[in-house]
Formats: structure tokens, sequence, C-alpha cells
């Protein structure tokens, strides 16, 4: 299970942008209370997207991904080949919005994990990791840090895991003090559901720590994970099993991760299935692995082109709240805005407050 989802993951990196929103709201309060929205989006290395194209004035918070672990010093460290882009990043999206907070991104879906293993079991690795972190985001001119080693696959990672939220926490406070600068502000990320790791992440010292957590509600279905039937790659529900995103966020709330600090990710992107029948397209039909690209991923951008260019015709399905559409034997699953406003409206019905 783990190996499957740390191989879904890995994928993220084709993404360009992911949104992850958020409202800061009690549940019981009247909708028209003053709400505190979360707009962040991800922005990888490694993508043609140039970071000067990303509308930032429509975020209240970018990061940048990824910064790794230097296996011997257990310092955070950004590679060669991404300084010039991680050094740049800041000052250019500030330039169309000059209050969008940035973020250094740490770990991702390629990261060697049994170096991170390391890093939380000792007190010494634990420091290399925490001071590295402070210094190379003053450095880089991020405002903040992002965790984003998802696979705690032992008790004692995840025991690990919740001493270094602690002592990180507690040193960028006493770094804040010393030097009478703003607090950066500390995310993770985390999948979808609580319980896909072997291991369970520690919600108490999660919570106590970091501002708030980025929900990966995506790849549940790929044309990689899920070569035989057509799937839902970022349903809101599935009648059939829980591999969906009411199930995932209701998970980590029943796991004493308050709505408040929970940010759903949605993907601005989708795959492409090759149909054995092209007739036969519905969700689950049967398929035969990925089209159009080799994994299957496709923009945004790209599905709507595609759309265009066919003249295919779209369907909403709201049992599994997504859209779909085929040309021939080339079936897409995707969110679109009608997908992305129902899952929006999930915080008036009460189920979770969080999106
Ligand atoms: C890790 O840090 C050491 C000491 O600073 C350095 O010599 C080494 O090149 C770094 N490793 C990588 C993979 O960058
Ligand atoms: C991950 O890191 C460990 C410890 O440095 C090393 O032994 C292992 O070969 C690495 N794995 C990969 C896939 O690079
Ligand atoms: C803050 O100052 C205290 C006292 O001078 C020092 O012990 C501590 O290491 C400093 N913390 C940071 C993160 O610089
Ligand atoms: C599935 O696709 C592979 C390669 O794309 C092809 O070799 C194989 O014959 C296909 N299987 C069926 C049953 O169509
Ligand atoms: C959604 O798709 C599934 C699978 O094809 C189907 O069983 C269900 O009836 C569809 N829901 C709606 C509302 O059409």
């Amino acid at each position: 299970m783990v190996a499957k989802f740390l191989k879904n993951v890995s994928m993220v990196s084709f993404i360009r942008i992911v949104l992850l929103l958020l409202v800061v709201l009690p549940s019981n309060l009247p909708y028209s209370t003053a709400q505190t929205w979360i707009r962040a989006g991800y922005w990888f290395s490694g993508t043609e997207f140039p970071i000067e194209d990303v509308n930032s004035a429509l975020f209240t918070h970018l990061l940048c991904a990824f910064g790794d672990l230097n296996s011997t010093t257990y310092e955070l460290q950004i590679s060669a080949s991404d300084q010039k882009y991680f050094s740049a990043f800041t000052s250019t999206v500030k330039q169309k919005n000059p209050s969008v907070v940035t973020l250094l991104s740490i770990g991702g879906g390629t990261a060697n994990y049994s170096i991170y293993s390391t890093m939380v079991s000792q007190f010494s690795s634990r420091k290399s990791f925490i001071d590295s972190s402070i210094r190379v985001a003053r450095v880089y001119g991020f405002e903040g840090l992002d965790f984003s080693w998802r696979s705690a696959s032992t008790a004692a990672d995840a025991t690990n895991m919740g001493i270094l939220f602690d002592e990180w926490r507690a040193a960028v406070e006493s770094e804040s003090r010393n030097d009478s600068s703003s607090q950066p502000t500390l995310t993770m990320a985390a999948p979808y559901s609580q319980y896909i790791l072997e291991a369970t992440l520690p919600v108490e010292s999660i919570k106590r720590n970091f501002d708030w957590v980025h929900v990966l509600a995506f790849d549940y279905n790929t044309p990689t994970s899920n070569p035989e039937h057509t799937g839902s790659s970022a349903a809101l529900y599935n009648p059939a099993n829980n591999q969906n995103t009411d199930f995932g966020v209701n998970s980590w709330m029943n796991g004493g991760l308050p709505a408040n600090k929970i940010v759903l990710g949605l993907p601005f992107y989708g795959y492409a299935w090759k149909l054995r029948d092209p007739n036969d397209k519905l969700i689950g039909s049967p398929a035969n692995g990925s089209a159009v690209t080799p994994d299957g991923d496709m923009t945004y951008t790209e599905i709507r082109n595609y759309i265009l260019q066919y003249n295919a015709v779209s369907s909403y399905n709201s049992t599994y709240v997504m859209k779909y559409c085929s040309v021939g034997t080339t079936w897409i699953g995707f969110d679109d805005i009608e997908v992305v406003k129902q899952k929006f409206h999930m915080q008036n019905r009460g189920t979770y407050v969080a999106m």
C-alpha cells in the first residue's frame, strides 16, 4: 500500500500547479462571517512552466518544490540545477502580488525516504536539518517551510517526526525572537487519508506545530496504478471504496486534526486512459493503460484544448463528482470549474469546513 502510494505521489512532479484551499472557520459560524482563505499553489522545478507565468495574484501562498536532505550532513540543500530558479522564486512571484507568502517545500515524491527516517531518529541530525532549514529559507528569501516527507512506515518514524516537529517549531520561535523578524510559516503535506501509511502520523504534534496541512487529495486511480479500468483520480465520493476525498478528509478529522488545519489539494490536471471498446466509456470501463502521454497525465489546459480540438462532449458524474470525456479510444477523467465548485460546497453541507 505504501509503495503504491509513493509511486503515485511521484507523479506529482508532472503537475505544474496544484491548488490548495482552506477556510479557517468553525463550522457552526454563519457562512458570511469573515473567513481567512488559504489559496496555495505548488510550483515544481523540472516542469517547463516558467515562474514568471504563475499568476500569483490568485494565491495567498506559493510553494517552491522541492529542497532535499544532504545524505551525510542531513542539512537542507537545494540542488545545483535548482539554485537559479529557487533564488529568483520569491522576488519573481512578488512582482504580481507583493503580499503573496512563499514557502520552500522539502522532500516530495522522489525523495529518498530512508535519509529522512535516519534524520528524524537522532537529536544531532534533527538539529542539522532544523538549523539549515531556517538558514536556507532566509538566504533564499522564503517566508515559510513545507515538510513533504509523507511516508512514515514505522511507529518509530512517526514518533520521531513528532519530536522533530516540536523542536522545529521551538527553533523558529526562538530564531524570530532573537532577530525580531516574523516567524516563518510551517506547513506539511500529508496523504489524502490518515490510513494510507503503515504508521499513524503524529496528529497531536502536527496540530501543535504546523500552521496547516496540505492534504494530497488526488492520484487515487491513475493509468499506471489502475491500467485495467478507467477511474476517478480525485473523486469527492466513491461508492465502491474509500479512495475518495470525502473519506480521506474525514479520516484526518476523526483522527483529531481540526478542519482549520486542513487545506484540501485540488489537481489542475487529469488522466487519459485507453479504452478497450470506444463504445464502453463510463467510469470503471475496461481500459488498457494510458493514452495521450506516457503516464496519461494531462494538465487542465491540455485537456481543455483536447476537448476543443476534437469537439468532445464531457459528462459530469455527480455520484463521484468528476468530469470525463472520450474521443475514440481515449478517455479522460478530470476536475473542472463545476467539480471544484462542488468540492467547495462541501463546507456548506457541514461535512467539513476545509477545502
Ligand atoms: C553533502 O554535504 C557535503 C558537506 O557539505 C558535501 O561535500 C556533499 O557534496 C553534499 N552532498 C550532496 C549530494 O550534495
Ligand atoms: C537512499 O539513501 C540510503 C542512505 O544514504 C542509501 O543507502 C540508498 O542507496 C539510497 N537509495 C536510493 C534509491 O538512492
Ligand atoms: C537565540 O538566542 C539564544 C540566546 O542567545 C541562543 O541560545 C539561541 O541559539 C538563538 N536561537 C537561534 C535560532 O538563533
Ligand atoms: C494493450 O496495450 C499494449 C501496448 O499498448 C498492447 O501490446 C496490447 O496488445 C493491448 N492489449 C489489448 C488486450 O488490447
Ligand atoms: C456515475 O457513474 C457510475 C459508473 O458508471 C454510474 O454507476 C452512476 O450511475 C453515475 N452517476 C450518475 C449520477 O449518473
